[in-house]
C-alpha cells in the first residue's frame, strides 16, 4: 500500500484463515526517495509529457514495490511460492469518479515479472464502472474483522485523506471519506520547515487557530456533501489553500488552523453520520499525531477514542492488511466493494489478476 501522503510503501505478509484475525507475518516500511515523491506529486496535476513521465514513474515505483516484497520475504524466511498473491493498490494520481475514472499507477506486469508472484491491481475502477465512487474500499475489510455484535464501532483511518467506516450492530455498514487527513498539514510543514511532517503535531500546537481562515476552509464544497463521497489531492491541495487568505497569517497559525480543520472534518463527520457509535478506533499515520488525536477526542466528548491496537491490529498496518484482504477476495472471485458505502449498483469482484 502506498497512499496519498506520498510517504512511502507499507508492505505486509498476511496469513488468512477462516476464523479469527488475519495474522501479520511480516511488515516493512520503505520511504519514497524524495525525487520519486516529487514526481508522483507533480503527476497529480496537469503537466507536459505526462504519458511518458507516468509510465517511467510507474516502472520506478514497481521496482520499489518489488524490493519491498523481497525485504518482506527475507524477514519472514519465505520464498515466493508461499505467497498466493500480491495486492498492490498503486499510487493514485487522479480520482475523478464524477468523470467515470480513477488512476492508480504502477506496472503490475513488471511487478509480477520481478517477484514471480501473481499481482492483483486496479481495485477501484470496477466499482466506478458500476456507478460507485471506487472509494473507500477498506470498509468491507473493517466490517469483516472489526465488527462487533454488542457495540456500534467506528473505524477512522487518518492517511493523506481521512475516511470513516461505521459498523452499527445489525445495520448496513456506512463508509466515506471525511476530507483531508495529513496531506495539507504535511504540505504546509514541508513548505515552511522543510520537514516531511509535523511530528506529534508539535508545530501546530505552538500556534493559534485563526477562526476566519477556519471558516473559509469549511466552505470547501466537499465538506457539506452527503455520503457516498470520496476525495483526494484533486480536491485538497496547497493551491486551494493558497487561494484562501493565508498570506497575512503567520505560517505557524496556518498550521494550527489546518490541524483544527482536519480534526473538525473527522469529528463533525462522526457526529453527523455515526452519532450512534459507542467506540471510535483510529488507524493510519495520523494516529501518531498526538495533538490531532487530542483535538478529535475533545470534539467527541461522549465516546471512547483508542487506536486499532486494542482490537489486535497495529494502526500503521491496517490499510496494507486491507489490500491483502481485498486481493484475497479477488483471487477467490468474491466481491470487495460494499454498495452501501461506494454507491455502486451492486457487489463486484474488484481488480485484475496478473499471473506469475
Ligand atoms: N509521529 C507522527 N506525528 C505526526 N504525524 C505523523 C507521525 N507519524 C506519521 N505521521 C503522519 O502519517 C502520514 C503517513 O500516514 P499513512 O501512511 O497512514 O498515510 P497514507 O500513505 O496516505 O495512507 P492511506 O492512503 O493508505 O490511508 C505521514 O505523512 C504523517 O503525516
Ligand atoms: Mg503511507
Amino acid at each position: 500500500m502506498s497512499g496519498t501522503s506520498l510517504d512511502g510503501i507499507d508492505g505486509v505478509i498476511v496469513r488468512f484463515s477462516n476464523e479469527g484475525l488475519p495474522q501479520l507475518v511480516a511488515s516493512h516500511f520503505s520511504s519514497f526517495p524524495t525525487p520519486l515523491a516529487e514526481e508522483l506529486l507533480s503527476l497529480n496535476a496537469p503537466g507536459s509529457n505526462e504519458l511518458e513521465r507516468l509510465h517511467l514513474c510507474a516502472n520506478k515505483l514497481s521496482r520499489l514495490y518489488a524490493s519491498s516484497v523481497e525485504s518482506l520475504l527475507q524477514e519472514a524466511g519465505l520464498d515466493p511460492t508461499s505467497i498466493a498473491a500480491i495486492g498492490c493498490h498503486g499510487q493514485t494520481i487522479r480520482h475523478r469518479p464524477d468523470l467515470g475514472f480513477t488512476s492508480q499507477i504502477f506496472n503490475p506486469s513488471l511487478l509480477a515479472e520481478l517477484t514471480h508472484i501473481p499481482v492483483v491491481a486496479d481495485f477501484r475502477s470496477r466499482d466506478i464502472a458500476a456507478g460507485g465512487q471506487g472509494a473507500p474500499l477498506v470498509p468491507a475489510f473493517h466490517n469483516a474483522i472489526f465488527s462487533s455484535d454488542h457495540a456500534h464501532r467506528a473505524i477512522v483511518n487518518i492517511g493523506g485523506i481521512s475516511n470513516i467506516t461505521f459498523l452499527p450492530v445489525n445495520s448496513p455498514v456506512l463508509g466515506f471519506d471525511c476530507g483531508p487527513g495529513n496531506l495539507l498539514m504535511d504540505g504546509w510543514v514541508r513548505r515552511h520547515l522543510h520537514l516531511n511532517y509535523d511530528r506529534n503535531g508539535d508545530w501546530a500546537a505552538s500556534g493559534s487557530v485563526n477562526l476566519g481562515l477556519l471558516e473559509a476552509m469549511h466552505d470547501h464544497p466537499f465538506i457539506s456533501m452527503s455520503p457516498p463521497k470520496s476525495t483526494g489531492r484533486d480536491d485538497f491541495h496547497l493551491d486551494w489553500l493558497d487561494s484562501l487568505p493565508v498570506d497575512l497569517i503567520d505560517p505557524v497559525d496556518v498550521q494550527a488552523t489546518l490541524l483544527e480543520f482536519t480534526s473538525r472534518c473527522i469529528a463533525d463527520s462522526l457526529n453527523q453520520h455515526c452519532s450512534a457509535a459507542d467506540e471510535v478506533y483510529i488507524c493510519g499515520g495520523g494516529s501518531h499525531n498526538t495533538h490531532l488525536i487530542q483535538r478529535i477526542s475533545a470534539l467527541l466528548t461522549t465516546r471512547t477514542v483508542q487506536t486499532t491496537e486494542v482490537l489486535g491490529m497495529p494502526p500503521d498496518w491496517v490499510e496494507a492488511v486491507a489490500f491483502a484482504w481485498l486481493a484475497r477476495q479477488t483471487m477467490l472471485k468474491l466481491p470487495g466493494n460494499l454498495p452501501s458505502v461506494t454507491g455502486a449498483s451492486g457487489p463486484r469482484v474488484l481488480g485484475a489478476i496478473y499471473a506469475s
